[in-house]
Protein backbone atom coordinates (compact mmCIF):
# COMPACT_ATOMS: atom_id res chain seq x y z
CA UNK A 1 0.00 0.00 0.00
CA UNK A 2 1.08 3.40 -0.96
CA UNK A 3 2.00 5.41 2.13
CA UNK A 4 2.27 8.53 0.67
CA UNK A 5 -0.48 11.09 -1.03
CA UNK A 6 1.08 11.12 -4.06
CA UNK A 7 1.20 7.09 -3.91
CA UNK A 8 -2.64 6.97 -3.09
CA UNK A 9 -3.47 9.29 -6.24
CA UNK A 10 -1.34 7.09 -8.55
CA UNK A 11 -3.49 3.52 -6.94
CA UNK A 12 -7.07 5.94 -7.60
CA UNK A 13 -5.73 6.50 -11.21
CA UNK A 14 -4.53 2.96 -11.78
CA UNK A 15 -7.60 1.45 -10.60
CA UNK A 16 -9.79 3.81 -12.21
CA UNK A 17 -8.15 2.70 -15.69
CA UNK A 18 -8.61 -0.67 -14.59
CA UNK A 19 -12.24 -0.41 -14.14
CA UNK A 20 -12.64 1.72 -17.09
CA UNK A 21 -10.97 -1.15 -19.03
CA UNK A 22 -12.91 -3.79 -17.77
CA UNK A 23 -15.88 -2.07 -18.37
CA UNK A 24 -14.74 -1.29 -22.22
CA UNK A 25 -13.65 -4.64 -22.82
CA UNK A 26 -16.85 -6.21 -21.50
CA UNK A 27 -19.18 -3.85 -23.78
CA UNK A 28 -16.76 -5.10 -26.49
CA UNK A 29 -17.13 -8.81 -25.96
CA UNK A 30 -21.07 -8.27 -25.48
CA UNK A 31 -21.31 -6.03 -27.99
CA UNK A 32 -21.05 -8.18 -31.26
CA UNK A 33 -21.46 -11.39 -32.00
CA UNK A 34 -18.79 -11.36 -34.32
CA UNK A 35 -16.40 -13.00 -31.64
CA UNK A 36 -12.80 -12.62 -33.80
CA UNK A 37 -13.55 -8.78 -33.97
CA UNK A 38 -14.40 -8.17 -30.46
CA UNK A 39 -11.13 -10.12 -29.16
CA UNK A 40 -9.09 -8.04 -31.17
CA UNK A 41 -10.74 -4.90 -29.91
CA UNK A 42 -10.45 -5.88 -26.25
CA UNK A 43 -6.77 -6.88 -26.87
CA UNK A 44 -5.95 -3.79 -27.96
CA UNK A 45 -8.14 -2.16 -25.36
CA UNK A 46 -5.89 -4.09 -22.68
CA UNK A 47 -2.89 -3.10 -24.23
CA UNK A 48 -3.34 0.75 -24.65
CA UNK A 49 -5.07 1.42 -21.13
CA UNK A 50 -2.38 -0.82 -19.08
CA UNK A 51 0.85 -0.32 -20.77
CA UNK A 52 1.02 -3.68 -21.59
CA UNK A 53 3.29 -3.79 -24.83
CA UNK A 54 2.09 -7.11 -26.05
CA UNK A 55 -0.47 -9.57 -25.30
CA UNK A 56 -1.85 -12.94 -26.89
CA UNK A 57 -4.59 -15.11 -26.34
CA UNK A 58 -2.98 -18.77 -26.94
CA UNK A 59 -6.21 -21.16 -27.49
CA UNK A 60 -6.17 -24.52 -27.08
CA UNK A 61 -6.09 -26.66 -30.04
CA UNK A 62 -7.62 -30.16 -29.36
CA UNK A 63 -5.90 -31.95 -32.37
CA UNK A 64 -2.11 -30.85 -31.29
CA UNK A 65 -3.03 -30.63 -28.04
CA UNK A 66 -1.06 -26.74 -28.32
CA UNK A 67 -2.06 -23.28 -26.96
CA UNK A 68 -2.00 -21.60 -30.41
CA UNK A 69 -1.70 -17.64 -30.70
CA UNK A 70 -5.33 -16.87 -32.60
CA UNK A 71 -5.26 -13.42 -31.44
CA UNK A 72 -2.66 -11.09 -30.30
CA UNK A 73 -1.42 -7.56 -30.25
CA UNK A 74 1.90 -6.33 -30.80
CA UNK A 75 3.23 -9.08 -32.91
CA UNK A 76 4.05 -9.30 -35.86
CA UNK A 77 2.92 -11.88 -38.44
CA UNK A 78 5.91 -14.04 -38.21
CA UNK A 79 6.52 -13.68 -34.36
CA UNK A 80 2.30 -14.56 -34.01
CA UNK A 81 2.91 -17.89 -36.52
CA UNK A 82 5.72 -19.13 -34.07
CA UNK A 83 3.93 -19.14 -30.88
CA UNK A 84 2.36 -22.87 -30.00
CA UNK A 85 3.03 -24.33 -27.21
CA UNK A 86 2.77 -27.85 -25.66
CA UNK A 87 0.60 -28.44 -22.57
CA UNK A 88 3.32 -27.69 -19.71
CA UNK A 89 5.50 -26.07 -22.28
CA UNK A 90 7.02 -23.18 -21.02
CA UNK A 91 4.86 -20.99 -19.28
CA UNK A 92 1.89 -20.90 -21.82
CA UNK A 93 2.29 -24.54 -21.54
CA UNK A 94 2.36 -24.46 -17.88
CA UNK A 95 -0.48 -21.88 -17.40
CA UNK A 96 -2.49 -24.08 -19.84
CA UNK A 97 -2.00 -27.26 -17.79
CA UNK A 98 -2.35 -26.15 -13.89
CA UNK A 99 -5.10 -23.61 -15.00
CA UNK A 100 -3.20 -21.01 -12.30
CA UNK A 101 -1.54 -17.96 -13.33
CA UNK A 102 2.29 -17.20 -13.75
CA UNK A 103 3.99 -14.17 -13.26
CA UNK A 104 7.24 -13.14 -14.04
CA UNK A 105 8.29 -10.17 -12.85
CA UNK A 106 11.40 -10.10 -14.54
CA UNK A 107 12.01 -12.31 -17.39
CA UNK A 108 15.63 -12.17 -17.50
CA UNK A 109 15.98 -13.65 -13.91
CA UNK A 110 13.38 -16.80 -15.23
CA UNK A 111 14.68 -19.91 -17.04
CA UNK A 112 11.04 -20.95 -17.51
CA UNK A 113 10.89 -17.99 -20.14
CA UNK A 114 11.43 -19.56 -23.41
CA UNK A 115 10.25 -16.29 -25.92
CA UNK A 116 9.52 -18.51 -28.64
CA UNK A 117 8.32 -15.68 -30.45
CA UNK A 118 11.83 -13.88 -30.62
CA UNK A 119 11.09 -10.52 -29.87
CA UNK A 120 13.91 -8.80 -28.63
CA UNK A 121 12.73 -7.78 -25.28
CA UNK A 122 14.17 -4.92 -23.45
CA UNK A 123 15.41 -8.03 -20.27
CA UNK A 124 15.63 -5.81 -17.69
CA UNK A 125 12.53 -4.49 -16.77
CA UNK A 126 10.03 -6.52 -18.69
CA UNK A 127 7.57 -8.78 -16.38
CA UNK A 128 5.38 -11.29 -17.68
CA UNK A 129 1.98 -12.71 -16.64
CA UNK A 130 -0.09 -15.56 -17.79
CA UNK A 131 -3.77 -16.57 -16.76
CA UNK A 132 -5.73 -19.47 -17.94
CA UNK A 133 -9.06 -18.91 -19.88
CA UNK A 134 -11.28 -21.30 -18.33
CA UNK A 135 -15.06 -23.18 -19.75
CA UNK A 136 -16.22 -25.51 -16.84
CA UNK A 137 -13.19 -25.70 -15.32
CA UNK A 138 -11.36 -27.09 -18.23
CA UNK A 139 -8.44 -24.37 -19.48
CA UNK A 140 -9.22 -23.41 -23.42
CA UNK A 141 -7.15 -20.51 -23.70
CA UNK A 142 -4.28 -18.37 -21.83
CA UNK A 143 -4.34 -15.09 -21.88
CA UNK A 144 -0.54 -13.54 -21.77
CA UNK A 145 0.39 -10.11 -20.90
CA UNK A 146 3.82 -8.42 -21.67
CA UNK A 147 4.11 -5.11 -19.32
CA UNK A 148 6.78 -2.83 -18.97
CA UNK A 149 8.14 -2.77 -14.89
CA UNK A 150 7.25 0.36 -13.50
CA UNK A 151 8.07 1.37 -9.82
CA UNK A 152 4.38 1.49 -8.79
CA UNK A 153 3.39 -1.88 -10.91
CA UNK A 154 1.26 -4.53 -8.62
CA UNK A 155 1.49 -7.68 -9.92
CA UNK A 156 -1.56 -8.76 -7.78
CA UNK A 157 -2.84 -6.24 -9.52
CA UNK A 158 -2.49 -7.01 -12.84
CA UNK A 159 -3.18 -10.93 -12.26
CA UNK A 160 -6.75 -9.68 -11.04
CA UNK A 161 -7.47 -7.72 -13.64
CA UNK A 162 -6.15 -9.91 -16.56
CA UNK A 163 -8.18 -13.17 -14.36
CA UNK A 164 -11.27 -11.14 -15.15
CA UNK A 165 -10.88 -10.09 -18.38
CA UNK A 166 -10.08 -14.19 -18.93
CA UNK A 167 -13.55 -14.43 -17.46
CA UNK A 168 -15.03 -12.05 -19.68
CA UNK A 169 -12.96 -13.56 -22.96
CA UNK A 170 -14.65 -17.38 -21.89
CA UNK A 171 -17.82 -16.18 -21.41
CA UNK A 172 -17.86 -14.54 -24.88
CA UNK A 173 -15.97 -18.27 -25.86
CA UNK A 174 -19.02 -20.17 -24.56
CA UNK A 175 -20.92 -18.27 -26.18
CA UNK A 176 -19.26 -18.15 -29.63
CA UNK A 177 -19.26 -22.02 -29.36
CA UNK A 178 -22.86 -22.17 -28.88
CA UNK A 179 -23.58 -19.76 -31.93
CA UNK A 180 -21.17 -21.76 -34.07
CA UNK A 181 -22.47 -25.04 -33.15
CA UNK A 182 -26.09 -23.48 -34.33
CA UNK A 183 -24.93 -22.10 -37.30
CA UNK A 184 -23.43 -25.17 -37.94
CA UNK A 185 -26.69 -26.94 -36.69
CA UNK A 186 -28.62 -24.47 -39.01
CA UNK A 187 -25.98 -25.06 -42.14
CA UNK A 188 -26.53 -28.61 -41.45
CA UNK A 189 -30.18 -28.59 -41.28
CA UNK A 190 -30.27 -26.37 -44.52
CA UNK A 191 -28.25 -29.44 -46.46
CA UNK A 192 -30.37 -31.49 -45.48
CA UNK A 193 -33.76 -29.64 -46.15
CA UNK A 194 -32.13 -29.02 -50.05
CA UNK A 195 -31.37 -32.46 -50.42
CA UNK A 196 -35.17 -33.53 -49.61
CA UNK A 197 -36.07 -31.13 -51.62
CA UNK A 198 -34.23 -32.18 -54.58
CA UNK A 199 -35.18 -35.79 -54.05
CA UNK A 200 -38.36 -34.71 -53.58
CA UNK A 201 -38.61 -32.51 -56.68
CA UNK A 202 -36.90 -35.65 -58.87
CA UNK A 203 -39.61 -37.46 -59.92
CA UNK A 204 -38.95 -40.94 -58.89
CA UNK A 205 -41.04 -42.72 -61.75
CA UNK A 206 -39.01 -40.75 -64.40
CA UNK A 207 -35.94 -42.35 -64.83
CA UNK A 208 -32.60 -41.02 -66.62
CA UNK A 209 -29.55 -39.79 -66.04
CA UNK A 210 -28.51 -38.43 -69.57
CA UNK A 211 -28.01 -34.48 -69.78
CA UNK A 212 -31.37 -34.29 -72.11
CA UNK A 213 -33.22 -35.74 -69.21
CA UNK A 214 -31.77 -33.75 -66.59
CA UNK A 215 -32.56 -30.99 -67.90
CA UNK A 216 -35.75 -31.51 -67.98
CA UNK A 217 -35.94 -32.66 -64.38
CA UNK A 218 -34.48 -29.23 -64.01
CA UNK A 219 -37.63 -27.01 -66.08
CA UNK A 220 -40.34 -29.42 -63.91
CA UNK A 221 -38.70 -27.91 -60.85
CA UNK A 222 -39.28 -24.52 -62.13
CA UNK A 223 -42.64 -25.18 -63.53
CA UNK A 224 -43.89 -27.13 -60.98
CA UNK A 225 -44.82 -24.52 -58.29
CA UNK A 226 -45.99 -22.19 -60.98
CA UNK A 227 -49.13 -22.26 -63.34
CA UNK A 228 -47.60 -21.54 -66.02
CA UNK A 229 -48.43 -23.00 -69.32
CA UNK A 230 -46.49 -25.90 -70.55
CA UNK A 231 -45.69 -27.37 -73.82
CA UNK A 232 -44.44 -30.85 -74.06
CA UNK A 233 -42.80 -31.62 -77.52
CA UNK A 234 -41.15 -34.70 -78.86
CA UNK A 235 -41.74 -37.92 -80.27
CA UNK A 236 -44.59 -40.36 -79.21
CA UNK A 237 -43.45 -42.74 -76.21
CA UNK A 238 -40.64 -40.46 -74.75
CA UNK A 239 -42.81 -39.95 -71.91
CA UNK A 240 -44.20 -36.61 -72.37
CA UNK A 241 -47.15 -38.10 -70.56
CA UNK A 242 -45.46 -38.81 -67.66
CA UNK A 243 -43.80 -35.44 -67.59
CA UNK A 244 -47.33 -33.80 -67.60
CA UNK A 245 -48.59 -35.88 -64.35
CA UNK A 246 -45.14 -35.03 -62.81
CA UNK A 247 -45.72 -31.43 -63.13
CA UNK A 248 -49.24 -31.61 -62.01
CA UNK A 249 -48.16 -33.82 -58.72
CA UNK A 250 -45.77 -31.58 -57.95
CA UNK A 251 -47.50 -28.07 -58.32
CA UNK A 252 -49.75 -26.62 -55.65
CA UNK A 253 -52.91 -28.09 -57.74
CA UNK A 254 -51.69 -31.58 -56.67
CA UNK A 255 -54.56 -32.36 -54.70
CA UNK A 256 -56.93 -31.48 -57.74
CA UNK A 257 -57.50 -33.52 -60.66
CA UNK A 258 -54.99 -34.04 -63.46
CA UNK A 259 -57.49 -34.42 -66.71
CA UNK A 260 -56.20 -35.82 -69.90
CA UNK A 261 -57.91 -35.50 -72.99
CA UNK A 262 -56.46 -36.92 -76.44
CA UNK A 263 -56.69 -34.49 -78.82
CA UNK A 264 -56.55 -36.86 -81.75
CA UNK A 265 -58.68 -39.42 -80.75
CA UNK A 266 -62.26 -37.56 -81.65
CA UNK A 267 -63.99 -35.73 -84.26
CA UNK A 268 -64.49 -32.18 -84.07
CA UNK A 269 -67.62 -32.16 -82.03
CA UNK A 270 -67.63 -34.58 -79.82
CA UNK A 271 -63.91 -33.28 -79.26
CA UNK A 272 -65.32 -29.82 -78.22
CA UNK A 273 -68.28 -31.58 -76.48
CA UNK A 274 -65.66 -33.64 -74.37
CA UNK A 275 -63.29 -30.66 -73.63
CA UNK A 276 -66.38 -28.13 -73.02
CA UNK A 277 -69.15 -30.26 -72.41
CA UNK A 278 -72.73 -29.60 -73.94
CA UNK A 279 -76.19 -29.19 -72.67
CA UNK A 280 -79.31 -31.87 -73.34
CA UNK A 281 -80.04 -31.84 -76.94
CA UNK A 282 -77.03 -29.88 -77.99
CA UNK A 283 -76.46 -32.36 -81.17
CA UNK A 284 -78.28 -36.01 -82.27
CA UNK A 285 -77.86 -38.24 -79.43
CA UNK A 286 -76.95 -35.55 -76.67
CA UNK A 287 -79.71 -36.96 -74.38
CA UNK A 288 -77.78 -35.24 -71.02
CA UNK A 289 -76.34 -32.18 -70.03
CA UNK A 290 -72.58 -33.39 -69.64
CA UNK A 291 -69.51 -31.66 -67.91
CA UNK A 292 -66.87 -31.21 -70.28
CA UNK A 293 -63.15 -31.77 -69.15
CA UNK A 294 -62.28 -27.95 -68.57
CA UNK A 295 -64.72 -28.26 -65.62
CA UNK A 296 -63.88 -31.27 -64.66
CA UNK A 297 -60.41 -30.11 -64.09
CA UNK A 298 -61.28 -26.69 -62.17
CA UNK A 299 -58.55 -25.81 -60.14
CA UNK A 300 -56.67 -28.71 -61.52
CA UNK A 301 -54.69 -29.56 -64.59
CA UNK A 302 -56.21 -30.51 -68.32
CA UNK A 303 -53.87 -32.13 -70.51
CA UNK A 304 -54.58 -31.65 -73.79
CA UNK A 305 -52.60 -34.34 -75.93
CA UNK A 306 -51.97 -34.15 -79.19
CA UNK A 307 -52.80 -30.75 -79.92
CA UNK A 308 -51.54 -30.39 -83.13
CA UNK A 309 -54.46 -32.30 -84.31
CA UNK A 310 -56.95 -30.16 -83.63
CA UNK A 311 -59.66 -28.51 -86.17
CA UNK A 312 -59.08 -24.59 -86.61
CA UNK A 313 -62.64 -24.25 -85.32
CA UNK A 314 -61.95 -26.17 -81.81
CA UNK A 315 -58.60 -24.19 -81.61
CA UNK A 316 -60.94 -20.90 -81.80
CA UNK A 317 -62.62 -22.09 -78.82
CA UNK A 318 -59.36 -23.09 -77.06
CA UNK A 319 -57.93 -20.00 -77.41
CA UNK A 320 -60.63 -18.30 -75.87
CA UNK A 321 -60.83 -20.54 -73.07
CA UNK A 322 -56.91 -20.00 -72.22
CA UNK A 323 -57.34 -16.00 -72.35
CA UNK A 324 -60.20 -15.50 -71.28
CA UNK A 325 -60.73 -18.47 -68.55
CA UNK A 326 -64.25 -19.36 -69.98
CA UNK A 327 -66.72 -20.88 -72.33
CA UNK A 328 -69.95 -22.10 -73.01
CA UNK A 329 -71.03 -25.65 -72.95
CA UNK A 330 -72.48 -26.53 -76.47
CA UNK A 331 -75.83 -25.47 -77.22
CA UNK A 332 -75.80 -23.42 -73.87
CA UNK A 333 -75.77 -20.02 -73.69
CA UNK A 334 -74.59 -20.02 -69.40
CA UNK A 335 -70.57 -18.55 -69.42
CA UNK A 336 -68.33 -21.06 -67.30
CA UNK A 337 -65.38 -20.09 -65.92
CA UNK A 338 -62.80 -22.28 -64.80
CA UNK A 339 -59.34 -21.97 -63.35
CA UNK A 340 -57.44 -24.59 -65.12
CA UNK A 341 -53.97 -25.47 -65.86
CA UNK A 342 -53.19 -26.19 -69.29
CA UNK A 343 -50.13 -28.60 -70.30
CA UNK A 344 -50.47 -29.50 -73.72
CA UNK A 345 -48.17 -32.11 -75.77
CA UNK A 346 -47.58 -33.04 -79.60
CA UNK A 347 -45.43 -34.74 -81.95
CA UNK A 348 -46.25 -32.72 -84.72
CA UNK A 349 -44.03 -29.29 -86.33
CA UNK A 350 -46.68 -26.64 -84.88
CA UNK A 351 -44.21 -24.24 -86.45
CA UNK A 352 -45.01 -25.77 -90.27
CA UNK A 353 -48.71 -26.10 -89.14
CA UNK A 354 -48.75 -22.48 -88.94
CA UNK A 355 -46.83 -21.93 -92.50
CA UNK A 356 -49.39 -24.02 -93.62
CA UNK A 357 -52.19 -22.46 -91.73
CA UNK A 358 -53.76 -25.35 -90.48
CA UNK A 359 -52.57 -23.94 -86.58
CA UNK A 360 -53.37 -20.80 -85.35
CA UNK A 361 -49.97 -18.69 -84.72
CA UNK A 362 -51.98 -16.76 -81.38
CA UNK A 363 -52.97 -20.64 -80.02
CA UNK A 364 -49.15 -21.40 -80.56
CA UNK A 365 -48.14 -18.31 -78.66
CA UNK A 366 -50.46 -18.86 -75.63
CA UNK A 367 -49.19 -22.54 -75.52
CA UNK A 368 -45.88 -22.24 -75.83
CA UNK A 369 -45.13 -20.68 -72.60
CA UNK A 370 -42.79 -22.78 -71.50
CA UNK A 371 -42.18 -25.32 -73.91
CA UNK A 372 -39.85 -28.60 -72.87
CA UNK A 373 -38.43 -30.61 -75.48
CA UNK A 374 -38.43 -34.78 -74.66
CA UNK A 375 -35.15 -36.10 -76.08
CA UNK A 376 -35.58 -39.10 -78.36
CA UNK A 377 -34.38 -42.65 -76.58
CA UNK A 378 -31.85 -42.97 -79.11
CA UNK A 379 -29.94 -39.87 -78.62
CA UNK A 380 -29.97 -40.57 -75.03
CA UNK A 381 -28.61 -43.86 -74.88
CA UNK A 382 -26.84 -43.30 -71.59
CA UNK A 383 -30.57 -44.19 -70.10
CA UNK A 384 -31.38 -47.52 -71.74
CA UNK A 385 -29.61 -49.32 -69.24
CA UNK A 386 -31.49 -48.03 -66.61
CA UNK A 387 -34.77 -48.03 -67.99
CA UNK A 388 -34.09 -51.80 -69.08
CA UNK A 389 -33.02 -52.45 -65.19
CA UNK A 390 -36.05 -50.57 -63.98
CA UNK A 391 -39.17 -52.74 -66.49
CA UNK A 392 -36.65 -55.93 -65.79
CA UNK A 393 -37.25 -54.98 -61.98
CA UNK A 394 -41.09 -54.13 -62.45
CA UNK A 395 -42.25 -57.03 -64.95
CA UNK A 396 -40.13 -59.63 -62.82
CA UNK A 397 -42.35 -58.70 -60.05
CA UNK A 398 -45.89 -58.28 -61.78
CA UNK A 399 -45.16 -61.96 -63.57
CA UNK A 400 -43.69 -63.55 -60.55
CA UNK A 401 -40.20 -64.30 -62.27
CA UNK A 402 -36.70 -63.26 -61.67
CA UNK A 403 -34.74 -63.30 -64.87
CA UNK A 404 -32.00 -60.95 -65.75
CA UNK A 405 -30.48 -60.22 -68.81
CA UNK A 406 -27.25 -61.54 -70.59
CA UNK A 407 -24.27 -58.86 -71.59
CA UNK A 408 -25.33 -59.64 -75.27
CA UNK A 409 -28.59 -58.51 -74.39
CA UNK A 410 -27.89 -55.37 -72.90
CA UNK A 411 -25.31 -54.40 -75.61
CA UNK A 412 -28.69 -55.55 -78.30
CA UNK A 413 -30.70 -53.18 -75.93
CA UNK A 414 -28.37 -50.23 -75.89
CA UNK A 415 -27.17 -50.59 -80.17
CA UNK A 416 -31.03 -51.01 -81.40
CA UNK A 417 -32.12 -47.44 -81.89
CA UNK A 418 -35.99 -47.26 -80.34
CA UNK A 419 -38.30 -45.71 -82.60
CA UNK A 420 -40.75 -46.26 -80.32
CA UNK A 421 -39.02 -44.54 -77.58
CA UNK A 422 -39.27 -45.74 -74.11
CA UNK A 423 -42.85 -47.41 -74.94
CA UNK A 424 -41.19 -49.70 -76.77
CA UNK A 425 -39.25 -50.19 -74.31
CA UNK A 426 -41.24 -50.77 -72.05
CA UNK A 427 -43.46 -53.69 -74.09
CA UNK A 428 -40.35 -55.44 -75.09
CA UNK A 429 -39.20 -55.99 -71.81
CA UNK A 430 -42.74 -57.07 -71.06
CA UNK A 431 -43.07 -59.09 -73.71
CA UNK A 432 -39.43 -60.95 -72.73
CA UNK A 433 -40.41 -61.60 -69.54
CA UNK A 434 -43.66 -63.18 -70.19
CA UNK A 435 -41.84 -65.25 -73.39
CA UNK A 436 -38.68 -66.28 -71.49
CA UNK A 437 -38.58 -69.68 -70.19
CA UNK A 438 -34.79 -70.14 -69.06
CA UNK A 439 -33.80 -67.91 -65.96
CA UNK A 440 -31.40 -65.20 -68.63
CA UNK A 441 -32.47 -63.13 -71.37
CA UNK A 442 -30.28 -63.60 -74.03
CA UNK A 443 -30.58 -61.99 -77.65
CA UNK A 444 -32.63 -64.74 -78.76
CA UNK A 445 -35.32 -63.87 -76.33
CA UNK A 446 -36.18 -60.78 -77.84
CA UNK A 447 -39.35 -61.06 -79.81
CA UNK A 448 -38.20 -58.21 -82.87
CA UNK A 449 -39.45 -56.48 -84.27
CA UNK A 450 -41.49 -55.10 -81.56
CA UNK A 451 -42.51 -51.92 -83.82
CA UNK A 452 -44.13 -53.24 -87.12
CA UNK A 453 -42.42 -51.90 -90.07
CA UNK A 454 -39.60 -51.13 -87.83
CA UNK A 455 -37.35 -54.33 -89.09
CA UNK A 456 -34.69 -52.31 -90.83
CA UNK A 457 -34.16 -49.67 -88.51
CA UNK A 458 -33.64 -52.76 -85.94
CA UNK A 459 -31.29 -54.60 -87.83
CA UNK A 460 -29.42 -51.26 -88.58
CA UNK A 461 -29.35 -50.66 -85.41
CA UNK A 462 -28.27 -54.18 -84.22
CA UNK A 463 -24.43 -54.91 -83.90
CA UNK A 464 -22.91 -57.45 -86.61
CA UNK A 465 -22.86 -60.66 -84.08
CA UNK A 466 -26.19 -60.21 -82.54
CA UNK A 467 -28.13 -59.71 -86.44
CA UNK A 468 -26.27 -63.32 -86.98
CA UNK A 469 -27.31 -64.91 -83.92
CA UNK A 470 -30.65 -63.85 -84.08
CA UNK A 471 -31.90 -63.52 -87.14
CA UNK A 472 -29.67 -65.97 -89.35
CA UNK A 473 -28.36 -68.64 -87.14
CA UNK A 474 -31.11 -70.86 -87.81
CA UNK A 475 -31.43 -70.43 -91.33
CA UNK A 476 -27.69 -70.19 -91.85
CA UNK A 477 -27.49 -73.76 -90.58
CA UNK A 478 -30.52 -74.75 -92.41
CA UNK A 479 -28.65 -73.50 -96.15
CA UNK A 480 -25.79 -75.05 -94.63
CA UNK A 481 -27.15 -78.40 -94.00
CA UNK A 482 -29.49 -78.34 -97.58
CA UNK A 483 -25.92 -77.51 -99.91
CA UNK A 484 -24.10 -80.48 -98.04
CA UNK A 485 -27.23 -83.03 -98.52
CA UNK A 486 -27.25 -81.80 -102.30
CA UNK A 487 -23.81 -82.17 -102.47
CA UNK A 488 -23.80 -85.67 -101.28
CA UNK A 489 -26.80 -86.77 -103.54
CA UNK A 490 -24.80 -85.15 -106.36
CA UNK A 491 -21.46 -86.90 -105.22
CA UNK A 492 -23.63 -90.63 -104.93
CA UNK A 493 -25.28 -89.79 -108.16
CA UNK A 494 -28.72 -89.91 -105.51
CA UNK A 495 -28.61 -92.94 -103.71
CA UNK A 496 -29.67 -91.87 -100.35
CA UNK A 497 -28.20 -94.83 -98.65
CA UNK A 498 -24.54 -93.76 -99.31
CA UNK A 499 -25.09 -90.70 -98.73
CA UNK A 500 -26.79 -90.64 -95.86
CA UNK A 501 -23.70 -93.00 -94.52
CA UNK A 502 -21.00 -89.47 -96.38
CA UNK A 503 -23.55 -87.17 -94.38
CA UNK A 504 -23.33 -89.24 -91.16
CA UNK A 505 -27.23 -89.43 -90.68
CA UNK A 506 -29.84 -92.30 -91.20
CA UNK A 507 -31.30 -93.04 -94.08
CA UNK A 508 -34.78 -91.73 -92.46
CA UNK A 509 -33.40 -88.67 -91.49
CA UNK A 510 -32.18 -87.94 -94.78
CA UNK A 511 -35.49 -88.48 -96.24
CA UNK A 512 -37.16 -86.20 -93.77
CA UNK A 513 -34.84 -83.88 -94.43
CA UNK A 514 -34.78 -84.14 -98.18
CA UNK A 515 -39.03 -83.44 -97.65
CA UNK A 516 -37.70 -80.57 -95.70
CA UNK A 517 -35.52 -79.12 -97.87
CA UNK A 518 -37.82 -80.16 -101.25
CA UNK A 519 -35.03 -81.30 -102.48
CA UNK A 520 -35.59 -82.25 -106.19
CA UNK A 521 -34.07 -84.81 -107.50
CA UNK A 522 -33.46 -84.68 -111.23
CA UNK A 523 -35.27 -87.55 -113.41
CA UNK A 524 -32.49 -89.55 -114.40
CA UNK A 525 -31.04 -93.06 -113.72
CA UNK A 526 -29.07 -91.84 -110.42
CA UNK A 527 -32.65 -91.11 -108.97
CA UNK A 528 -34.28 -93.66 -110.40
CA UNK A 529 -31.78 -95.91 -108.24
CA UNK A 530 -32.83 -93.65 -105.48
CA UNK A 531 -36.75 -93.75 -105.86
CA UNK A 532 -36.47 -97.77 -105.83
CA UNK A 533 -35.27 -97.58 -102.82
N1 LIG B 1 -38.00 -41.61 -68.41
C1 LIG B 1 -38.91 -42.57 -68.22
N2 LIG B 1 -38.81 -43.37 -67.14
C2 LIG B 1 -39.70 -44.35 -66.93
N3 LIG B 1 -40.73 -44.60 -67.73
C3 LIG B 1 -40.89 -43.83 -68.82
C4 LIG B 1 -39.99 -42.79 -69.12
N4 LIG B 1 -40.38 -42.17 -70.25
C5 LIG B 1 -41.47 -42.82 -70.65
N5 LIG B 1 -41.80 -43.82 -69.80
C6 LIG B 1 -42.89 -44.78 -69.94
O1 LIG B 1 -43.06 -45.01 -71.32
C7 LIG B 1 -44.42 -45.02 -71.66
C8 LIG B 1 -44.71 -43.93 -72.66
O2 LIG B 1 -44.62 -42.68 -72.03
P1 LIG B 1 -45.62 -41.49 -72.33
O3 LIG B 1 -45.47 -40.47 -71.28
O4 LIG B 1 -47.00 -42.00 -72.56
O5 LIG B 1 -45.01 -40.97 -73.69
P2 LIG B 1 -45.61 -39.93 -74.74
O6 LIG B 1 -46.73 -39.22 -74.05
O7 LIG B 1 -44.47 -39.05 -75.08
O8 LIG B 1 -46.06 -40.74 -75.89
C9 LIG B 1 -45.21 -44.86 -70.38
O9 LIG B 1 -45.57 -46.13 -69.89
C10 LIG B 1 -44.21 -44.22 -69.46
O10 LIG B 1 -44.48 -44.57 -68.14
MG1 LIG C 1 -48.63 -39.88 -75.27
Amino acid sequence: MPKTPNGFIKQLNNRKKQLTVLYEISKQLASTIDFSASIHSSLKLLATYLDIQRTALFVFEPATKEFVIHYAYGFTHEERQKGRYKLGEGITGKVGKSGVPIVLPDVQDEPMFMNKTGKELKKDNLSYIAVPVKIDRKVVAVLSAQKLLTEDSSFEEDVNLLSMIATLIGQAMILNQRIEKQRQDMEHEKSVLIKELKSKYRPENIIGISPGIEEVFEIIDRVSPTKATVLLRGESGTGKELVARAIHFHSPRAGKPFVKMNCAALPDTLLESELFGHEKGAFTGAFEAKKGRFELANEGTIFLDEIGEISLSTQAKLLRVIQEKRFERLGGNKTIEVDVRIIAATNSDLEKGIKDRVFREDLYYRLNVVPIFMPALRERKEDVPLLVEHFLTRFNKEHGKSLKLSGHAMEFMINYNWPGNVRELENMIERTVIMTKGSVIDVTDIPLPVVSGETEKITAALPQQAIFEHYKLDSVIEDMEKSRIIDALKKTGGVKAKAARMLGITQRQLGYKILKYRIEIEVDAAVRTVDRE
